[in-house]
């Protein structure tokens, strides 16, 4: 029996990757920087699947041009990369990696949170500078966490295990707009109130935006909304560049609108826009909130049981798309 072809699209674990070759013929791409379109296009031809990550477009372009697709595993969670309507109408089956990130990225989005209102990489920056000469009474104070209200935008998973810091661990308020309200019983577990998005961001001493990037969700936070919120406020972004209009954030922070913000991802990254770099009181980290290691395998380990099952008859467990199996 001839076996199936799968690209591996980013150097991934090895360990990891010779689960794949126990089944398939595999392609890696080892070099650090992603393929291009048309670089991803040449080397999916003939392939059955490929894993790749929340960088990869897949597009209707790209599957028109690889008739042979079948299944494309990401292991992020977030598949804004992933014209999913399109694989689906080509019966190509689409798997991303919810839930094995989930404390991990809450754990960073909450580091970041912290570092944004107690001024931790300004203060790191001006001690390494060698510009500390005294102890001073007001010298990088900033906001508190404990006891502030936390409001989070977006309360899928990642949403709640942050609530769940915030709540359990530092007795904040804790503050939410979603689409839908969660369940009572839920809501009362990690003591959280829904709002509507202007009164969410009226409240929030510290706003923490992880609600997936969509149409709807381009530049959900622009210059009207950053107007409503305190000037004492921090904002962090976990979700996506874009859900954030980074050029209305830098001018808001500029002007004193808003205190801080801590971001980890950015419209157009890796390009950072110059104007956020040049701003004191702004973190900024390269798109790492579920990197650590143990998490990074899991994410990599999900993507591949899910290419092993698309491609030999089993059931993805995490199919964006499972009506495609069921065909
Ligand atoms: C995810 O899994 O969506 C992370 O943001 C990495 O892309």
């Amino acid at each position: 029996m001839t076996r199936a072809t799968v690209l591996v699209a980013r150097p991934v674990f090895c360990d990891i990757v010779d689960r794949l070759r126990e089944r398939f013929d595999v392609r890696t791409h080892d070099a650090d920087a992603p393929l291009s379109q048309p670089e991803l296009i040449a080397a999916l031809q003939g392939c059955a699947g490929v894993f790749i990550t929340g960088t990869e477009k897949i597009d209707a372009v790209l599957l028109g041009a690889c008739p042979q697709l079948e299944a494309v595993c990401s292991m992020a969670v977030g598949y804004n990369n992933i014209d999913v309507p399109a694989c689906t109408a080509r019966g190509v089956v689409v798997t991303n990696a919810p839930g094995v990130l989930t404390e991990t990225t809450a754990d960073f989005g909450f580091a970041l949170m912290m570092a944004t209102a107690r001024r931790l990489a300004e203060s790191e920056r001006f001690l390494r500078e060698g510009r500390w000469k005294h102890w001073g009474v007001d010298m990088f104070a900033g906001g508190d966490v404990h006891g502030a209200t936390l409001g989070i935008l977006g309360m899928g998973r990642i949403g709640q295990a942050i609530a769940r810091r915030g709540h359990g661990g530092f007795d904040m308020k804790v503050a939410y707009h979603n689409r839908s309200p969660l369940a009572p019983d839920v809501e009362a577990s990690i003591g959280a109130t829904w709002m509507s998005l202007p009164d969410l961001l009226r409240a929030a001493d510290h706003l923490v935006i992880v609600t997936p990037y969509t149409p709807q969700t381009h530049h959900l936070i622009g210059a009207g909304q950053l107007a409503l919120m305190k000037p004492t406020a921090t904002l962090t972004n976990i979700a996506r560049g874009g859900v954030v209009d980074d050029a209305a954030l830098a001018s808001a922070l500029a002007a004193g609108t808003i205190a801080a913000a801590g971001l980890d991802v950015f419209e157009g990254e890796p390009t950072v826009l110059p104007e956020l770099l040049a701003l004191r009181n702004v973190v900024l980290t390269p798109h790492i909130a579920s990197a650590s290691v143990p998490t990074r395998r899991a994410m990599a380990n999900l993507a591949v049981d899910n290419l092993i099952a698309a491609l030999t008859g089993g059931t993805p467990p995490t199919a964006l798309n499972p009506e495609v199996c069921k065909r």
